[in-house]
């Protein structure tokens, strides 16, 4: 299978084989992801970092996968201190990366902007997310981390909490778990429900999503409680974020109603809807699934930039 010079813009632009293909090589690369082994695979080659919005995870574990595997990073994480500032256009910006690097990943607020961005670009385009539209590497580590936990996906039951409406990493998510054939329940405030056409997707793939605003029930019999956050900065106005934060929150009094082995997931960051207690339990899952972002993003770095292990 050949990846090179692809670009990782939407989870829906790979096969079911392809994303396979993509999650056994991450597997591969956990050694190296967890700094017991080194192949220098991309000596020579340069990643541009462009983060037009803020990052924690998405932008270190790149940067991480680059140099773990022996490549260079250059870039920004706030685009205040670029020719941006002076009026330059996004379609000028990326002509400029291109010129300078191998690869290029990119976060940007607007949806649609990674998939722009490849029009200017003869490197690959990795989309580390795009305003409230989509997150194929998020996708593709959640993915990682449920199929290494539970061992399979078709038939699990997996519960979508929280901001539903805005969260790009459920969109996609959902998308990816219904191709697989899992159980899908969507719980959410009536407000922040997932997009119809998300729902319609679903169906189109022969998943049926509940829907519901009971989490209780919801979680009783579920393998994957994957928690979202309340996008408060995707909200138009403030009172509509003031009426549904806070309107979940997990806590182990919640999780005593849940199966032992239910694994709780989070893409992060979270604000409230965890408590930290939750964080010494088993069922805590969302850091790990935080680490798995470095042996899926340097399987892709790997895969795109043709230096294979
Ligand atoms: N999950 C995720 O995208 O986290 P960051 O916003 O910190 O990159």
């Amino acid at each position: 299978m050949d990846f090179k010079g692809k670009d990782i813009i939407s989870i829906k632009d790979f096969s079911k084989k392809e994303i396979n293909y993509i999650l056994d090589y991450a597997n591969e690369m956990l050694p190296y992801a967890n700094g017991e082994k080194f192949k220098d695979i991309l000596k020579g080659k340069v990643l541009a970092s462009l983060f037009f919005e803020p990052s924690t995870r998405t932008r270190l574990s790149f940067e991480s996968s680059m140099s773990r595997l022996g490549g260079r990073v250059i870039g920004f994480s706030d685009p205040s201190g670029t020719s941006l500032k002076k009026g330059e256009s996004l379609a000028d910006t990326i002509r400029m990366a291109d010129s300078y690097s191998d690869a290029i990943v990119m976060r940007h607020p607007h949806e649609g902007a990674a998939r722009l961005a490849a029009e200017f670009a003869s490197v690959p385009i990795l989309n580390a997310g795009d305003g409230a539209g989509r997150h194929p590497t998020q996708c593709l580590l959640d993915l990682f981390t449920i199929r290494s936990e539970k061992k399979r996906i078709k038939n699990k039951k997996i519960v979508l909490l929280g901001d539903l409406k805005y969260g790009r990493t459920v969109h996609s998510l959902s998308y990816a778990l219904a191709r697989y054939g899992a159980e899908l329940t969507f719980v959410s405030p009536a407000s922040l429900k997932m997009p119809k056409e998300v729902i319609d997707e679903c169906r189109a793939l022969g998943v049926e999503p509940t829907q519901t605003s009971s989490l209780e029930k919801a979680i009783k019999d579920a393998d994957v409680l994957y928690v979202t956050r309340i996008q408060k900065e995707r909200f138009p106005d403030a009172e509509e974020y003031n009426r549904v934060v806070g309107a979940y929150k997990i806590d182990n009094e919640l999780l005593a109603g849940a199966k032992e082995d239910l694994i709780v997931m989070h893409p992060l960051p979270r604000v409230t809807e965890i408590h930290p207690e939750v964080d010494k339990t088993p069922h805590a899952l969302y850091f790990k699934q935080a680490f798995n972002g470095l042996p899926v993003r340097m399987a892709l770095l790997s895969l795109v930039l043709g230096g294979k292990l």
